[in-house]
């Protein structure tokens, strides 16, 4: 018997745009084989990135640092989870504490396992990370280090003011704390406030990677560090290590793509496709109590008291969806939320999307009458 096929909805992957992304890929891998020699190329470690790499990468992420930062500042790496690796590891340490928020990318808590620092979590409102809580927290914790998101977390899809953002940064001043700002969501929305990196560069590190919006598997992003010199201790050759090192293929591509410009075309073209998507699904949840936000990549769906989050998966799926729960986000020793997050990126024909969307409405229907 042919296995039935599931539908994908629990990653936030952008959506394939091949009409745009085929063309400026292709354009650009010949550009990088006319340019370079192979054997040169590949015959090495891509180090940091090369210069071109780094200056690419100060320009892909000044268009929202709002100025570039110099390139000796950016590290070009093989994604955000390597990076992380070198950087929880190198700024929190054993027995250190980083302050995330209270739902946080679950491989951070991996890594705390890993790497033996202890996350602790700071409460969050429909702006993510409330101040007054990460002032209480340092207070009492002393953490290290902030990893954060400031525009659309992962996975509350919460998004903070400038005012919001200010009022984080004072609290890193007085407590000088190092803030890791991960802005992989940031490309698609429009009219956002500057990432918090640029209102205390002197103690960010700003993590821009392309897996929301160009590509997932070309497993590039860029850090920004607050100096020169705390990039080279941080990544090379402070720290000999290479796994985190992007691959030169892979970085010389999105070099080039922005160099031509063919970044800024895909992530356009991504950016009206999830525009549409939106138009689908915003109407079809208008019976649940959903959170999402312009150039988002997921739903966050908050279930009614009594509906188990992971049994209403289970149901979904049993009907050929697959998403994901609030679970893996919620911290060692805390309640899980109540809720399941939707990827609607991910799902190929919107066709497709809009019958999966109809699934979960419908089951979400189905647990809440089952209550009564
Ligand atoms: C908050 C966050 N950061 C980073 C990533 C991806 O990281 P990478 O650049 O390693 O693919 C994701 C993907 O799910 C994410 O949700």
């Amino acid at each position: 018997m042919m296995k039935p096929q599931i539908i994908e909805m629990s990653r936030t992957h952008p959506p394939l745009v091949p009409d745009v992304f085929d063309p400026e890929y292709r354009a650009a891998m010949i550009d990088v084989m006319t340019r370079y020699t192979p054997s040169e190329m590949v015959g090495a470690h891509r180090w940091m990135g090369t210069e071109a790499d780094r200056q690419a990468g100060a320009t892909f992420t000044g268009h929202r640092l709002g100025t570039e930062p110099e390139p000796g500042r950016v590290i070009v790496t093989n994604g955000t989870q390597s990076a992380f690796n070198m950087l929880l590891g190198g700024l929190v340490g054993h027995d250190g504490v980083l302050a995330v928020e209270n739902l946080t990318y679950p491989p951070i808590l991996i890594l705390a396992k890993r790497f033996g620092f202890i996350p602790k979590g700071v409460a969050m409102d429909g702006e993510g990370m409330l101040p007054d809580a990460l002032d209480a927290l340092c207070r009492t914790d002393r953490p290290k280090a902030l990893y954060l998101l400031s525009t659309l977390q992962n996975p509350t899809t919460a998004t903070m003011s400038l005012e919001r953002r200010e009022a984080i940064v004072d609290v890193a001043r007085r407590y000088d704390l190092q803030i890791i700002e991960d802005d992989i969501y940031s490309l698609l929305p429009k009219n956002l406030p500057p990432p918090i990196a640029a209102l205390a560069p002197e103690r960010s590190w700003y993590m821009l990677g392309v897996a929301k919006t160009i590509a997932a598997g070309m497993k590039i992003a860029y850090v920004v560090a607050p100096t020169i010199a705390q990039a080279e201790a941080q990544f090379w050759p402070g720290v000999r290590a290479t796994f985190w090192m992007a691959a030169p293929i892979s970085a010389a591509i999105s070099t080039q793509l922005i160099e031509s410009g063919g970044a800024e075309r895909i992530i356009a073209a991504v950016r009206q496709e999830m525009i549409s998507r939106h138009g689908i699904v915003r109407p079809i949840l208008d019976q649940t109590d959903f959170v999402t936000r312009d150039g988002a990549l997921h739903v966050w769906i908050r279930l009614p008291d009594g509906v188990v989050a992971p049994e209403l998966a289970t149901q979904i799926r049993e009907r050929g969806v697959n998403v994901g729960t609030g679970d893996p986000y919620a911290l060692p020793g805390e309640a899980a939320p109540h809720a399941i997050r939707i990827g609607i990126g991910h799902a190929k024909p919107q066709s497709e999307l809009e019958t999966a969307m109809r699934i979960i409405a419908n089951s979400y229907e189905h647990a809440r009458r089952a209550l009564r």
